[in-house]
């Protein structure tokens, strides 16, 4: 296994096919679960017989023919108390969304309890809907004697009034998976209290005033199982607009308590990439598994921009490297076919279908490049260390996996003078045709003020194929640093209406 490994696919498959036992120091999980859901929702008996579709930002979990096909196989082909438990939940909870869920889990902790060390440690991130049910499942998958704590995440949000106390908490369970585990001793300082009354007992053991002091400044109070950390605040750098994204301060608490440096950590719902980005920076070894690309793009751009990884230093499974890969993602998910092409020429996507649902606009874009089109009140034309504002520039991206005609072409047209971009890229699996060249080629050019008299082509049609081959558009030098600007401004308006920060 590589460091530094991003798989794109279900993290079941990838658990199974590619992993081998015993690998990982330390397993950290943060599965979906949409809790904001209402509860008597959730527990409703459903029988929905379509195929489990697990797209990043929704519930995933629903009672399905593949989560029978899963529960049949746990309690026939595992072990006695896995079958036990398995016919349990099902007699307690009929067959829902929650079934589902702990179905969906069970096989996949299973498979993460065989890829973990003697040595290591796996921490469940959750929420209070199904965390009794999970610490169950947790209790016979490691054990119970392996159980070590149940975390407490406190934070502080904006919730809506309701006839019960606030929920401001997740829940994080900590298992081992032996007693000989890693464990560095975490210390919260001593509070100003504390402290007073260790001066006093200084003061009447003179004799012991050095050692004393010592430990006192150095040490403080083992960290306890409450911990207290913000939500990312709106304004902080390492926000990137992934609704679920967990702060860094977090996973920085666990991954120095049970790892070391050079040890392995997995994440096998890594989301945008919080743990791999903790663990780069503790110069941990890391693997993480996401199923949609959105996640696999958002992290090589989390790790570029703020770590300075580049993509080479990554490697990334499960993603198209040749046309029938490409196909073939289309085929099956036009979707996850769409990310993928988008990262190809660093595009932002701007209309994710999580975002059309919030939004609810489909403007008919699928993403957007920014590139510097000038330096307003700086010191001249085309100058880039003068002071002064840069403007942006835009290119808007349309990804096609199906036929393609002329018309789509005179309507990308259309979107880019509405939008007021300065250029469209038409990105296709099939090769245009004639008159589409000619459209786009009749659209003529621009330039900006940066680059004076070049020129570049208004509409651009880019094969996939042409893509693979490295082509890339022909657009003033990229600005890397801004392609998630518009994303992090839509999550922070929705954080300001949703979740409002009340900081520590
Ligand atoms: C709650 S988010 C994780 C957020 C992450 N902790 C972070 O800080 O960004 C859950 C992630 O699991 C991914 N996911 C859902 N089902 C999956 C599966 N079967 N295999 C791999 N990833 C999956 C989703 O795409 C989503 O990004």
């Amino acid at each position: 296994m590589k460091n530094r490994t991003l798989f794109f696919g279900d993290n079941l498959e990838i658990l199974r096919k590619k992993i081998p036992s015993e690998s990982f120091d330390l397993i950290y999980l943060d599965p979906p679960f949409n809790s904001s859901r209402d509860y008597n929702v959730l527990f409703k008996e459903g029988l929905q017989d379509s195929p489990a579709q697990v797209h990043a930002f929704e519930d995933s979990w629903h009672w399905s023919r593949e989560s029978k096909h899963t529960f049949d196989h746990l309690v026939t082909k595992t072990n006695d108390n896995i079958a036990k438990l398995m016919l349990a939940l099902e007699k307690i909870l009929g067959h829902n969304d929650v079934l589902a869920y702990l179905v969906m889990m069970t096989v996949r902790l299973i498979e993460l309890h065989r890829v973990l060390k003697k040595t290591g440690s796996l921490y469940l991130h959750c929420d209070p809907t199904a965390s009794h049910y999970l610490k169950i499942v947790l209790d016979v998958v490691f054990g119970k004697k392996n159980f070590r704590n149940e975390i407490i995440w406190h934070y502080r949000r904006w919730t809506a009034k309701a006839k019960k106390f606030q929920r401001l908490h997740d829940i994080i369970f900590f298992y081992s998976k032996s007693d000989n585990y890693i464990w560095n001793q975490p210390y919260i300082p001593y509070t100003e209290g504390s402290l007073k009354r260790k001066e006093h007992t200084l003061h009447r053991f003179k004799g012991e005033e050095k050692y004393l002091v010592k430990k006192t400044k150095e040490e403080g109070v083992p960290e306890n199982d409450v911990w207290q950390i913000p939500f990312i605040p709106p304004s902080a750098k390492e926000r990137l607009g992934y609704p679920t994204q967990k702060p860094e301060a977090l996973l920085e608490k666990i991954i120095k308590a049970s790892s070391n440096e050079g040890d392995w950590i997995l994440d096998p719902f890594c989301g945008c990439g919080t743990t791999v980005a903790v663990a780069e920076k503790l110069k941990r070894k890391w693997v993480g598994v996401d199923i949609t690309s959105l996640a696999i793009n958002l992290i090589k751009y989390r790790l570029r921009n703020r770590l300075g990884i580049g993509k080479k230093q990554i490697y990334t499974d499960g993603l198209p490297t040749d046309l029938s890969g490409a196909k073939e993602l289309f085929k099956k998910d036009p979707f996850e076919f769409e990310y993928w092409a988008l990262d190809l020429v660093n595009a932002i996507p701007s209309q994710s279908k999580s975002r059309d649902k919030m939004r609810g606009a489909d403007k008919g874009i699928d993403g957007v490049i920014y590139f510097h089109k000038n330096m307003a009140n700086g010191n001249g034309n085309g100058n880039r260390n003068g002071k002064g504002k840069w403007e942006y520039g835009k290119a808007i991206v349309q990804v096609k996996g199906g036929s393609v005609q002329r018309s789509q072409i005179a309507t990308l047209k259309g979107d880019v003078e509405r939008e007021k971009a300065e250029a469209g890229i038409f990105i296709t699996l099939e090769e245009p045709t004639k008159p589409m060249t000619s459209e786009a080629v009749n659209a003529g050019s621009f330039s900006t003020p940066l680059t004076g008299k070049i020129e570049f082509p208004r509409i651009q049609i880019i094969t996939v194929k042409e893509l693979l081959r490295g082509k890339i558009p022909n657009l003033p030098q990229g600005l890397v640093e801004n392609y998630y600007k518009e994303a992090e401004a839509i999550d922070i308006e929705e954080n300001q209406t949703n979740k409002i920060d009340l900081k520590f």
